[in-house]
């Protein structure tokens, strides 16, 4: 019986896969341009499994050293043509970005909110963009350092001499704490722990399979985001009678007007990019700073220039009894240039996915319209030919500059991360304090990777801190 079934199926299964590549065929003689080089795997399974039972990065490179820097694949039910060179990065993201939309799963969509600026394109995305950007801005930011300041300070104080610790945990409470400091400035304490509980909710969600069914964390995140719809609803009422003229961007939101005068954002609009800005702030930066507790750990001559580099600020700030300010985090090129080679070497968003809106040509090869198109960040960071040896932590590669599209840890284009500078000024004063006032130990196995979906090391980094005396 079970060897029937058996039978039927890799019978269907091979007939899928006959059907599918017939019509690859058809597809690939359109216009004399031809698919891209590669394997599309089983129909629907695809390549997921061996996407998914190898860790992402082998399987991408595998790939690229087989095919070379443009191949299709199969991932999730959805053929897909991956990129790997800066010149199609560039291309996707930059030049034809108009060719190429975001996508994203419904199931996130939901979640987020649908009218999160990175979902769209066009007119919608063009004008959020400007007033999320506004309120990101060099300008908007550098009023913020002293709040950063205390909210770092305060948490990694309570790190010290504390029981085991998992690094990437407590990074999520900075980095939520300065998202909200961005999007509200100071906030009520009971709106604060009402967003974060319920936030939390939707955050263990996120990465879960989705489905109605009620208990499940899917289902328990979409509740979580009613309720979070509720009391942003709450905020920006209570922001508008009080008529307060703020600069953050939840101000920036609510006084955007268009060439008419006319206020054109809704209460839901407002409410999905608020959590679209905590969303796409929180883990990002978290898991860049816990791998640069990892980097400066295994590197203790590294550690030491950093520390000098930060110490020397320290002892002026306290001789003249004055807090880290803004002129000092621009300059601090030890530092710096420590966050860009995290950045590079960890590489969190391994890629992006767009969809082709139309048949596209790219040298000589066809994306077809409707098929995802991945530019591969990770394997661009991690060639030999623009980073050379470039699975050694050397900070001063980036003493020189850079071939233009190959360092693109906060993307490119239209859709580039408007919270690069401020994820930056985060990483640099939570570095100042780190080695400027403490010591610190792993703990376990350091050298896996989990993904979560952003690589940190397995199990968030555990480690252990302690206070050093001055
Ligand atoms: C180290 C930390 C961060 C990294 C590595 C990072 C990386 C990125 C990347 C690669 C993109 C482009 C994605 C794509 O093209 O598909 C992006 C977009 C975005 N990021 Fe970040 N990000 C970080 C922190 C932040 C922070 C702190 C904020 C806000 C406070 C932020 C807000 C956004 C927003 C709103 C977008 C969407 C922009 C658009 O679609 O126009 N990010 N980020
Ligand atoms: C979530 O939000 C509601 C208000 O809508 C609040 O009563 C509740 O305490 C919050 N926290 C949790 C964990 O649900
Ligand atoms: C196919 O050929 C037509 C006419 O030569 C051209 O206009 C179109 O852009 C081509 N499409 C692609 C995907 O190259």
């Amino acid at each position: 019986m079970g060897e029937i079934f058996v039978s039927v199926l890799v019978f269907f299964l091979t007939l899928l896969w006959y059907i599918s590549l017939k019509k690859n065929k058809k597809e690939a003689i359109k216009n004399g341009t031809k698919l891209p080089p590669g394997s599309l795997g089983w129909p629907y399974i695809g390549e997921t499994l061996q996407l998914y039972s190898q860790d992402p990065e082998s399987f991408f490179a595998t790939k690229q050293k087989r095919y070379g820097e443009i191949f299709k694949t199969h991932i999730l039910g959805c053929p897909c043509v991956m990129l790997a060179s800066p010149e199609a990065a560039r291309f996707v993201l930059m030049t034809q970005a108009h060719l190429f939309k975001p996508t994203y799963p419904k199931s996130k969509e939901l979640l987020i909110g649908p009218s999160a600026l990175f979902f769209h394109q066009g007119d919608y995305h063009c004008r959020l963009r400007k007033l999320v950007q506004n309120s990101l801005s060099l300008d908007a930011i550098r009023t913020l350092v002293p709040d950063i300041d205390s909210v770092t300070a305060s948490a990694l104080d309570s790190w010290a001499n504390s029981v085991l610790i998992s690094t990437f945990h407590e990074m999520k409470k900075i980095s939520f704490e300065v998202g909200i400091l961005t999007i509200f400035g100071h906030l009520e304490a009971t709106y604060k722990e009402e967003l974060k509980n319920n936030y939390s909710i939707l955050d263990a969600g996120y990465n879960s399979f989705p489905t109605n069914i009620p208990g499940t964390p899917y289902k328990k995140a979409l509740s979580a985001r009613k309720r979070l719809s509720k009391i942003l609803g709450d905020i920006i009422h209570e922001r508008r009678e009080k008529r307060l003229g703020k600069k953050d961007l939840l101000g920036s939101l609510l006084n955007s007007i268009d060439d008419e005068g006319e206020v054109k954002i809704s209460d839901a609009q407002i409410a999905d990019n608020i959590i679209g800005v905590l969303f796409a702030a929180q883990d990002t930066t978290a898991s860049v700073m816990t791998w640069i507790v990892k980097y400066l750990h295994d590197q203790p001559k590294l550690l030491q220039s950093v520390k000098e580099e930060q110490e020397e600020i320290k002892k002026i700030n306290c001789e003249n009894n004055q807090e880290l300010n803004w002129v000092q985090t621009r300059n601090m090129p030890m530092s710096y240039k420590v966050i860009l080679e995290s950045l590079r070497m960890a590489s969190i968003i391994s890629f992006t996915f767009r969809e082709a809106v139309a048949d596209v040509e790219y040298k000589g090869y066809l994306i077809p319209k409707g098929w995802k198109v991945m530019p591969l960040f990770r394997n661009i960071h991690h060639s030999p030919e623009y980073f050379p040896n470039p699975h050694n932590f050397d900070p001063s590669r980036f003493e020189v500059a850079r071939k233009p599209n190959t360092f693109m840890p906060f993307g490119s284009g239209v859709h580039a991360c408007p919270g690069n500078e401020l994820a930056k000024l985060e990483m640099l004063i939570m570095i100042h304090h780190l080695v400027t006032k403490f010591r610190w130990e792993l703990v376990g196995t350091q050298n896996r990777v989990q993904h979560s979906p952003f690589p940190v090391p397995l199990q968030g980094l555990p480690a252990r801190f302690w206070k050093i005396g001055h």
